[in-house]
């Protein structure tokens, strides 16, 4: 297979905005074929990339011959269904996050693709930041420890205005903890690994958003026990009024250990803050060059704005991936298990309980 055929499932922001940048920047790849529900937003889509196979349904496009691999970028409720059908059809599949409405269907879409020896890939992009690099590769290193508290804090300034599909349950499944927490979940997971046991709080605290009803949550805390013996405090809300919504917005990432600290906020990807156990406090340490993109991503780091460019290596991860024929850096095992979170986070709000993982 020397040109990849790809096909898109979902043509709106994120396809735009990450998909096809990311894209571009493989050799012998070609958007073959698209999809959206909206023919307008099917046809911006088109005329950007001049994919010769277009449809309005998805059905019409997953079996083809013509086609080798996938990216769903779907309202959630989409995801499962096209990336099973794909993946029992023997093409490569890229799901945008959160993989389903829940963790039943996203272990699902694990197991069809395992079954079918297909690569799959879950689209947590914040693993791509290069601070998030550096910090998992000290972490690796030993320089944290013995891991004591993982943090992380996301604030935006979404007000009360209507968000589409994503306030809008039997669609997006959650609202904050799968929009925005899901990758602080995953982070967690990648840097401290399995959560134990976790108590949650979700709010909805605008049950109408631009006036239609929302029945999603605004706001989302969990308080976690690792595996590993470490705690986690996790929150991420939609209504920290005057923070902006911006990728600048606040995101906080933090880690102690009996070793050091570290953390980092996506906004100043090129740093972490550290501190040394005993020592007099957090000074800056730059990331290394190196850590600036990721492995194999023929991308220049210094063309474009660097907090939104890191995004286009996770395409170039999972064309790689398929190339080399080895798993994806991030599966879609990292995705369902991310979703086993957000599962029990919703039975702690509900029960007003501690939850256990299994
Ligand atoms: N990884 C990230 O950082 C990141 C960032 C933003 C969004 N996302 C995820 O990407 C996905 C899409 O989000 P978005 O912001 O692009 O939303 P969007 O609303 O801008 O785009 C979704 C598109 O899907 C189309 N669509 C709806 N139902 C469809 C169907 N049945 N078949 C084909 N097309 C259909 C819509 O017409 C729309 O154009 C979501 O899962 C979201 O959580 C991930």
């Amino acid at each position: 297979m020397s040109t990849l055929n790809i096909a898109i499932i979902g043509t709106g922001g994120i396809t735009l905005q990450n998909h096809l940048p990311g894209l571009a920047l493989c050799k012998d790849v070609k958007v073959h074929a698209l999809c959206d529900a909206n023919p307008t937003t099917l046809e911006t889509a088109r005329q950007q990339t001049g994919a010769p196979v277009t449809a309005t349904k998805w059905e019409d496009i997953v079996k083809r011959d013509d086609v080798h691999a996938l990216i769903i970028a779907t309202p959630n409720a989409f995801h499962p269904p096209v990336a099973i059908a794909a993946a029992r059809s023997g093409k490569h599949v890229l799901s945008e996050k959160p993989l389903a409405l829940n963790a039943a269907d996203a272990h699902a879409m694990a197991d069809a693709a395992e079954q079918a020896n297909v690569r799959h890939m879950t689209a947590f992009t914040y693993r791509f930041v290069p601070a998030m690099r550096y910090l998992k590769h000290l972490v690796d290193q030993g320089e944290l420890g013995r891991p004591y508290h993982y943090r992380s804090c996301r604030l935006q300034d979404w007000g009360t205005r209507n968000v589409g599909w994503r306030q809008q349950k039997k669609l997006a499944g959650t609202g904050e903890i799968g929009d925005m927490l899901s990758h602080r979940i995953d982070f967690a997971h990648h840097l401290v690994g399995p959560m134990a046991r976790l108590v949650a709080n979700l709010k909805t605290l605008t049950p109408v958003r631009g006036g239609a009803p929302n029945d999603t949550d605004d706001w989302v805390a969990i308080l976690a026990e690792f595996q590993c013996g470490a705690s986690g405090v996790l929150e991420s809300s939609k209504l920290a009024s005057g923070t902006n919504e911006s990728w600048r917005s606040p995101d906080r990432v933090e880690l102690n250990g009996s070793e050091a600290s570290f953390s980092f906020t996506t906004g100043t990807w090129n740093e972490l803050q550290f501190g040394k156990v005993g020592g007099p406090g957090l000074k800056a340490l730059p990331i290394p060059r190196e850590f600036y993109t990721w492995p194999g991503s023929p991308r220049d780091p210094g063309v474009g704005d660097p907090l939104v460019s890191f995004r286009y290596d996770q395409a170039v991860e999972f064309i790689n991936a398929i190339r080399e024929q080895r798993p994806c850096s991030v599966t879609f095992h990292d995705g369902a298990r991310m979703q086993d979170v957000t599962d029990a986070a919703l039975k702690s709000a509900e029960t007003r309980q501690w939850v256990d993982l299994a």
